[in-house]
């Protein structure tokens, strides 16, 4: 059976629509203002994976094809054509950040023990872990190669910080498995780490390789903070109510590795103390995927499911002030941007929250 009819088959009704404004959200339109510099990083991807030894290019060739809506390179160069033009610097950046999330995922999946991303097997399970351990790895020093080659060692420095950030965000995690007592602010200590470093890594990056210093670098990073922070909390979300067919990969796993997200968290919250007892035994005793529908209808009818998006709703709203603060910036600096790269920029962040995959 095919990854796509396995997904199908596994899914479970959670009864979850998104709303209207993620249904007319046009990836392709949003990233038209830097349409041809996005398919070059795309090229300078597949080039630099056909660096690796050609005994290993069914691996690479396969971390090719779990790319996804390429997120991490799309703002960064949004973020460098908001304030000026685009260089090679740029696309070697937006290509190795991008190298460097898919390494991460390959070994977020042995971690959650996935099964399916982007509507593919996982390395784990196309082949095995210590494959997976190992294709990521490689992963992580082509990406090395193409920030030597930037020859700049801020670039170099915000990059190696934020893969740290990542990965100790995992670890906080990690640690913090089986702890429902997690606050949050502990959960926002965890996304700030592992999925908002490196979205604040590429605005940031965009911004300075096009000139940005100073405040207007700090508002880049802002911008990308709170993106990254609300996208984990959608993610979060997504993960108890979503669809697993039109998300493409395995859903449920947060509660089945005893994770504290954000919605659980505002359940727990809310919930009488008996109600709040009986869901933590239920986790400790361990989630069968059959139950994820009645968890997901529980989260849902308590408004767990809508406070998490109302937190995530006001990222977005933060992250759309900054944004007209840089632009507003920009024209006062009398900048060569480009109001279209804006626009997408919002769009970008409006669709982090209206997203149903
Ligand atoms: C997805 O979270 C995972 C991440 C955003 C980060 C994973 C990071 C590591 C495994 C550390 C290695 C990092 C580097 C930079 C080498 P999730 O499981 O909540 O999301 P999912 O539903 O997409 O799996
Ligand atoms: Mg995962």
């Amino acid at each position: 059976m095919n990854a796509r009819a396995a997904l199908k088959k596994n899914d479970v009704m959670t009864n979850f629509s998104p709303p209207p404004s993620a249904r007319k959200f046009d990836l392709a339109k949003t990233y038209r203002p830097i349409e041809s510099e996005l398919k070059a990083t795309t090229e300078a991807l597949r080039e630099a994976l056909r660096r690796s030894d050609p005994a290993f290019a069914r691996y690479l060739d396969y971390s090719f094809e779990l790319g996804g809506k390429r997120l991490r390179p799309a703002l960064l160069l949004l973020s460098g054509r908001a304030w000026g033009a685009i260089e090679r610097r740029h696309r070697l950046c937006a290509a190795a950040l991008e190298m460097i999330h898919t390494g991460s995922l390959i070994h977020d999946d042995i971690l959650d023990g996935a099964k399916f991303r982007r509507q593919l097997e996982t390395f784990n399970a196309k082949w095995d872990s210590k494959r997976a351990v190992l294709v990521g790895d490689i992963l992580i020093t082509l990406a090395l190669d193409m920030i030597c080659e930037c020859d700049d060692p801020v670039v170099f420095r915000e990059i190696s910080a934020k893969c740290r950030a990542t990965v100790e965000g995992e670890l906080f995690q990690t640690d913090s498995s089986g702890n429902f007592e997690l606050t949050v602010e502990d959960y926002r200590r965890i996304v700030l780490g592992k999925t908002a470093s490196l979205i604040e890594c590429s605005t940031f990056l965009g911004g300075y390789l096009s000139g940005a210093r100073d405040a207007e670098l700090e508002l880049f990073a802002t911008f990308g903070r709170s993106i990254g922070v609300a996208f984990q909390i959608v993610d979060d979300v997504l993960d108890l109510v979503g669809d697993e067919e039109k998300t493409g990969k395995t859903l449920g796993s947060d509660l089945a590795n005893k994770k504290a997200t954000l919605p659980v968290i505002r359940y727990l919250e809310s919930a009488s103390e008996s109600d709040a007892r009986r869901f933590r035994d239920r986790v400790e005793r361990g989630v069968r995927p059959e139950e994820r529908a009645e968890i997901a209808a529980l989260l849902r009818e308590s408004g767990a499911v809508d406070a998490a998006f109302t937190d995530a709703n006001r990222l977005i709203d933060e992250a759309l002030a900054t944004l007209t603060t840089l632009e507003r910036r920009a024209e006062e600096l009398g900048r060569p941007s480009s109001s279209d790269a804006f626009e997408s920029l919002a769009a970008v962040a409006r669709f982090v929250v209206g997203r149903d995959r």
